[in-house]
């Protein structure tokens, strides 16, 4: 039972090739502070190729050893001294499993981030072609889940867009932080061989090596943050994922969505359900859980390396793999998407959301705001009294609640005089969207 408890072997086998690629550059450096021959370093990382090589073309050969070795670590030193002999046992000189799991875990992390950054621009460029193709359907803006004003569906595409933009900048900027290298740092107190390295951090593709050794044993705030950025990713899929699903519902009939990405019931055979949005949304719990985990783990452990963060490994690689399938469905969800155009016209039509253009107009004409808004008020009463929209009113009735109106108001009133007025930089005027469709093309 312990063990089965204290192995890590069957999940950290995912490490294996930041495992080898580390300790070949290891090799070296100790063979540069004299304390292996030209001949044995050659030796050393001739079978250790071979081991990459081998890893490269059979994935689960690995999956043999579980229960027989540890980790990836004493799994990778016993092939190594199947393979060398003695000369095997003498890699891990000045080294400890400690600097090296949370190399391999850096060196992991920093490609999955950049793994992740691809994938996300793939999903921005699947926003940014429906905000093209969308470019002048208007829909009806929500706040409170009430209709409030009309926008342009393009503007609702360029919005996700830009969370995912912000989502990709804030793992490059983590990745700063991921890419700094514990190697030379031992067990807690630093190693005792001379060893440079900067160079090996630099053989390593590092952009520095650790400045404190107990903190590069010990602390995994590098997880935790990435894992945040993935965690806010993966809530910005679920929030859009909730946007569609609602707009394919019947009551709104906003969108379609392609065969591909929907199921139907094995009850009810009219049933079409966005399976794919949906699992948008479930799997962002899972990548917050997975947040919350690390955190969790790490909050009063005492310095330096304790067992506990052998736990580090699974909510990162379960996190990365999740958000990574939930990236490269979106453009499967946005590219077949087919927006019914009369319909979000229509919807913007009702829900009397030319309100405030009413109430606008009339401060054009001299109202102030506030009785503007009160005014309006009575009017969206009266209307719905009579079952017809603001602009159905008679200028007559209309007067009678508001003396300012006159036979102008009902070219104030239309969906694109409401969008037109609002070309400021960031809003949902036509031509606005069109600058922030062509600019996001450009930063993507
Ligand atoms: N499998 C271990 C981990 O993931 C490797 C480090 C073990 N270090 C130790 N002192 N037991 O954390």
């Amino acid at each position: 039972m312990f063990r089965q408890l204290n192995d890590s072997l069957p999940f950290d086998y995912r490490l294996l090739k930041q495992d080898l690629e580390g300790s070949i550059a290891w090799a070296r450096a100790i063979g540069g502070a004299g304390v292996l021959t030209n001949e044995e370093v050659a030796r050393l990382v001739d079978a250790m190729d071979g081991l990459l090589k081998e890893a490269a073309e059979k994935h689960d050969l690995i999956a043999g050893s579980f229960g027989r070795d540890e980790d990836v670590h004493s799994y990778v030193e016993r092939r190594l001294i199947e393979l060398v002999g003695p000369l095997g046992k003498k890699l891990h000189t000045g080294r400890s499993r400690n600097d090296q799991v949370a190399t391999d875990v850096r060196l992991w992390t920093r490609s999955a981030i950049d793994e992740r950054v691809v994938e996300l621009r793939e999903a921005r460029r699947s926003l940014i072609d429906l905000a093209e193709r969308e470019r002048s359907t208007v829909m009806p803006g929500y706040t409170h889940l009430q209709r409030a004003q009309p926008i342009l569906f393009a503007h609702w595409a360029l919005a996700y867009q830009e969370m995912l933009e912000r989502d990709a900048a804030r793992l490059a900027d983590c990745r700063r932080r991921v890419n700094v290298m514990p190697l030379g740092s031992a067990a807690l107190a630093g190693t005792t061989y001379a060893i440079d390295r900067g160079a090996l951090a630099k053989d390593l593709g590092f952009e520095s090596a650790s400045r404190n050794s107990l903190d590069a044993t010990a602390d995994r705030d590098f997880i935790a943050e990435t894992l945040f950025c993935l965690a806010q990713t993966s809530v910005h899929l679920s929030r859009m994922a909730e946007d569609l699903i609602l707009f394919m519902t019947q009551e709104y009939g906003f969108v379609e969505m392609a065969d591909s990405v929907t199921s139907g019931s094995s009850l009810m055979p009219q049933k079409k359900n966005p399976d794919a949005c949906e699992l948008l949304r479930g799997k962002s719990g899972r990548m917050v859980g997975s947040l919350v985990s690390i955190l969790t783990t790490m909050k009063g452990l005492p310095l330096a390396y304790n067992k506990d963060l052998q736990e580090d490994k699974e909510p990162l690689f379960e996190a990365m793999e999740q958000l990574s399938m939930c990236l490269r469905v979106v453009p499967r969800v946005l590219d077949g998407l087919k927006v019914r155009r009369e319909v979000c016209r229509e919807a913007a039509l009702g829900g009397y959301s030319n309100a405030t253009e009413l109430a606008d107009y009339l401060v054009g004409k001299g109202v102030a705001f506030r009785d503007a808004h009160d005014q309006v008020g009575r009017l969206v009463r009266l209307a719905i009294e009579k079952g017809c929209r603001l602009e159905g009113l008679k200028v007559e009735d209309m007067r009678a609640i508001s003396p300012a109106v006159a036979e102008d108001v009902y070219s104030a009133l239309s969906l694109e005089a409401g969008l037109a007025r609002r070309e400021v930089e960031g809003g949902t005027g036509p031509r606005a969207v069109a600058a922030a469709i062509r600019a996001a093309r450009e930063r993507l």
